[in-house]
């Protein structure tokens, strides 16, 4: 959540900044900011709402070579001008961005700031008046005053902060929240995601928890909270411009559902060796073969896809897996078993809750698995163990294909690990993962059929019910998630057996039900659970994988095998779900009140 650029160099700092907050208003987009510093002084911009509303009120005549950016999603105080980012000290001294929650803010408040005359409601002002405090009152050199000020801190921050009367220098710092400094030929820059700065440099070194790390426009100094310097090695950012554009799509969403036959494609290829048999790092199968149960974590649509996976998993694997929402397992943690592996799922890989549970387990000692879609995130690097998804880079708010991807890879997790036990597996899981790209590429070209449905079930419905029976059942919380967060509309993903414990009071005539019959051994009970509702008024829409499908089917999914269907029939309920939204002219890549990298817990 939030997102932070800074330049310094010879260029016109105000356009790389709006270019670099562009890329990362995926991370929110409550208000967006730039602060830029010439001889004269330090100018600042801001305004609520997105990019383009900044960039109307940037005054195009301020000349300056040096600024910070910020894009907000907004955790203390609501999404308005004065709250937004950059704040400014007391005498305007001072300038900064912050991306993170200052847990202890009001503590700081009373103990050193109570004579201070606040200007936002925003935990983030209080680290920029401890810093001129700590100046003015304790005589500090800047950088001691930013280094006590952050001994002082406790939660998560990325920071960056100009100081209009000193050197042309970024002052920048980080603790659990993402951010990178690029290098370039006379000019360096901060991101939190090298997507944003890829505009200008692919060469990006990391920045640990408590360093601090000075930057000017020739220079990169990176020392720890004692003062200690610390040399770190740059790396090149494997990312191509191209993925990061929409092209001709209207939206990033479109693109991504399309991207899935290729990602799945792309999946099977890494993971293949020079023979072609499936393969990952063999210290990551011992370690799941040691494991007597698998813990996943995770949140949102990822949590969906570890439901998918424990299916994978425990059928093709035969361990015993257990799933759960990250947030809940930070405070409620089960009796764990005797040698449990704790496997993180998370397209960002910097979800705060799930990093929780992480830091938690690691203290206590137990072996962690990451699968991520970016490398070198926090989740990446704090794990023992990652494993890519190679979707690309996902910018759409929500998720798709990093959810087919991560079901993928679960997959074959599941199936090497199956393969080193020299358990057969019945399948050829690369001829099926095939089938299954083949699949959706046949229903990522139905597009019309489902933007016709989508307007037949979705158009004045105030809510929508998904059912399904056992893996379909996970699908459905995926497809009710992927609609309500995108079109607005409420809906809920209900085991097709449950809904007539209660649920089944909220149908009334025409209200849509959409049920997903992939399972053979469920596919009456399912269609049984449908008349239940048809007979109460309900509107159904039945989508049904070919060789189950009857004759009351609304939409029939090419025939994969019955473990892998949650990577086809998700996708008509992606493409529904968009449909929905556009028809309600709902902004799709960003709808309101979410960000795509929720690193607040
Ligand atoms: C929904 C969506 C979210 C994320 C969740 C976890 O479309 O994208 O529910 O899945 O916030 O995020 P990651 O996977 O980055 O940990």
């Amino acid at each position: 959540m939030c997102g932070i650029v800074g330049y310094i160099g010879n260029q016109d700092a105000k356009e790389i900044l709006l270019k670099g907050l562009e890329k990362l208003e995926y991370r929110g987009y409550d208000s967006a900011g730039i602060a830029v510093k010439n001889e004269e002084a330090v100018h600042v911009f801001k305004e609520k709402g997105r990019i383009a509303n900044l960039r109307n009120i940037v005054d195009e005549t301020v000349a300056a070579t040096m600024g910070i950016g910020h894009t907000r999603w907004a955790t203390h105080g609501i999404p308005s001008k004065e709250n937004s980012h950059p704040h400014q000290s007391t005498s305007g001294r001072f300038t900064l961005v912050h991306n993170g929650v200052i847990e202890n803010y009001e503590q700081l408040k009373r103990e050193y700031l109570s004579d201070v005359e606040f200007a936002s409601d925003t935990d983030t002002e209080v680290v920029v008046q401890l810093i001129e405090k700590f100046v003015t009152e304790e005589n500090l050199e800047v950088l001691e005053a930013f280094r006590k000020t952050l001994t002082l801190l406790q939660g998560s921050y990325a920071i960056a902060f100009l100081d209009e009367s000193g050197s042309d220098t970024l002052y920048v710092a980080k603790n659990k929240s993402p951010l990178l400094v690029g290098l370039g030929d006379d000019f360096n820059v901060i991101a939190s995601d090298a997507m944003a700065m890829l505009q200008v440099t692919d060469e990006y070194v990391e920045i640990m928890d408590k360093e601090i790390v000075l930057v000017t426009k020739d220079q990169v100094t990176i020392e720890n909270l004692q003062g200690e310097p610390v040399k770190r090695p740059s790396y090149k950012a494997e990312l191509d411009a191209s993925d990061i554009e929409k092209g001709t799509y209207p939206f990033y969403m479109l693109k991504e559902i399309d991207e899935q036959p290729l990602v799945i494609r792309k999946i099977i290829q890494t993971y293949q060796d020079d023979q072609g048999q499936l393969t990952i790092n063999p210290d990551i199968i011992t370690t799941v073969n040691d494991a007597d149960r698998i813990y996943i974590i995770a949140a949102g649509t990822s949590y969906h896809a570890g439901l998918v996976g424990k299916q994978l998993i425990e059928t093709i694997a035969e361990i015993p897996v257990e799933v759960h929402i990250a947030s809940e397992f930070g405070y409620n943690m089960p009796l764990l078993s005797k040698k449990p592996l704790f496997v993180f799922i998370s397209q960002s890989g910097e979800t705060a809750d799930s990093r929780a549970v992480l830091v938690h387990v690691k203290e206590l000692g137990y072996p962690t698995l990451t699968l991520t879609n970016v490398p070198g995130s926090t989740l990446s690097r704090e794990a023992d163990y990652t494993l890519l998804l190679h979707a690309g880079p996902e910018i759409a708010v929500a998720s798709t294909k990093a959810y087919t991807a991560q079901i993928a890879v679960m997959s074959i997790l599941a199936k090497v690990v199956a393969d080193h036990k020299q358990k057969e597996v019945p399948f050829d899981l690369v001829q099926e993962l095939g089938l299954v790209a083949n699949a959706m590429e046949v229903l990522c070209d139905s597009k019309e059929i489902l933007e016709i449905m989508s307007k037949e079930y979705f158009t004045d419905t105030p809510n929508a019910f998904f059912i399904g029976r056992g893996i379909d059942y996970y699908v459905c919380l995926e497809g009710s998630l992927k609609l309500k967060e995108i079109s607005y509309i409420q809906a809920e993903g209900f085991a097709g057996g449950e809904l007539k414990h209660g649920t089944i009071a909220l149908i009334e005539d025409g209200t849509p039900i959409i049920a997903v019959a992939t399972q053979a051994s469920v596919n009456l009970s399912i269609r049984g659970n449908v008349k239940e509702v048809v007979s109460r008024g309900a509107n159904p829409c039945i989508i049904s994988m070919k060789g189950l499908d009857m004759d009351e089917d609304s939409f029939v999914i090419p025939e994969v095998h019955e473990l892998l269907t949650p990577l086809v029939s998700v996708v008509p309920l992606q493409l529904l779900a968009y449909y929905a939204a556009i028809q309600r002219g709902c902004d799709v890549d960003k709808p309101r009140n979410l960000a795509k990298s929720v690193t607040v817990e």
